[in-house]
């Protein structure tokens, strides 16, 4: 299937602009410190679907947002997002050597310096929310901590991690299973799509509105990750295939098998697409990335 050409150009635009802002966000510079920024930048740069980033950038254009702060807040949550995969790549957890198409953090430097890469990228994503720069009202920026944070920590993405850790090798329930996901990789996703109503102090509704799309596309997004994992092969995914099997780990097609995976994941796909009706043709990218979403071969 090939991807909506509005969309396709969009990604790549919004791509350019989220990195962009990560190199200049995160500056080499001399001392011993230095291979924790390159192993920073070597995880966050050049590489990845900008998804997350590209979902705060069109929800911040419904509302007139300007670019340059919205670019900031996108390159915050890639840093974050790039935190979490480089922890979930380590011997503890997945033990995944390739990522992005290229050796994992912890390969190419080592354990102790990937765990700090990934420490400090969350750091710096909250930092940079923080900042000035990123909006002049400071409640803004505090609103912007806190969504985040509430997506990141043991009620959002580490929680759903615990979760998607101790659930190895257990039967879960199709339930079970869209927790986890909800919360390893839905409210992070879901975050980026209410970043853009943050950022432009939208009514509440608004910001409900493109926050429900955000949960039931991190929902279709995660589903597909898992169908990708068993059908996929190391060459379009960039990542290990076939891990999820070989790892025990509780995932939809685990539970439902592809097919019925399938078949949840374009549900939700098109209920996410529901929740942008009052938006009218503004949101047709947002439309579109949600059938991308289930759609995509990486
Ligand atoms: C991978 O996310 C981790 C999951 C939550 C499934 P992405 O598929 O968005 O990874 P990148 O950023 O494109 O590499
Ligand atoms: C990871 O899910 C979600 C994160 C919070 C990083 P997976 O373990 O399925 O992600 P991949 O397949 O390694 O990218
Ligand atoms: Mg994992
Ligand atoms: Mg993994
Ligand atoms: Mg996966």
């Amino acid at each position: 299937m090939t991807m909506d050409a509005d969309l396709a150009s969009a990604m790549l635009d919004g791509a350019a602009l989220v990195e962009d802002a990560l190199d200049a966000l995160m500056p080499l510079h001399e001392g011993d410190e230095r291979r924790l920024i390159e192993a920073m930048r070597y995880s966050t740069l050049g590489g990845g679907k900008r998804m997350r980033g590209f979902l705060v950038m069109e929800t911040a254009k419904l509302f007139m947002v300007n670019a340059t702060c919205a670019a900031r807040v996108a390159a915050s949550v890639e840093m974050l997002h790039a935190y979490s995969l480089i922890h979930d790549d380590l011997p503890a957890m997945d033990d995944d050597d390739l990522r992005r198409g290229k050796p994992s953090c912890h390969k190419a430097f080592d354990e102790a310096t990937a765990i700090l890469a990934g420490d400090a990228l969350q750091t710096r994503a909250f930092e940079v929310l923080a900042e000035p720069d990123t909006h002049s009202d400071p409640e803004v920026r505090c609103e912007l901590v806190m969504a985040l944070g509430a997506a990141s920590g043991a009620r959002g993405m580490a929680g759903g991690q615990m979760i998607d850790m101790v659930s190895s090798d257990r039967e879960l329930s199709a339930h079970l299973v869209t927790r986890l996901q909800a919360l390893k990789t839905g409210r992070l996703i879901q975050y980026s799509a209410e970043a853009g109503a943050i950022l432009g102090r939208a009514p509440t509704a608004q910001r409900h509105l493109l926050a429900a799309y955000g949960r039931d596309l991190g929902a279709a997004f995660q589903i597909a990750d898992d169908i990708l994992d068993a059908e996929g092969s190391d060459a379009s995914l960039g990542k290990t295939a076939g891990k999820d099997a070989a790892q025990g780990k509780a995932t939809m097609v685990a539970v439902l098998g592809i097919e019925r995976a399938r078949v949840q994941a374009e549900h939700l796909a098109q209920q996410a697409a529901l929740h942008l009706e009052m938006f009218g043709p503004r949101a047709d990218r947002l439309r579109a990335l949600a059938a991308f979403t289930v759609a995509r071969r990486s």
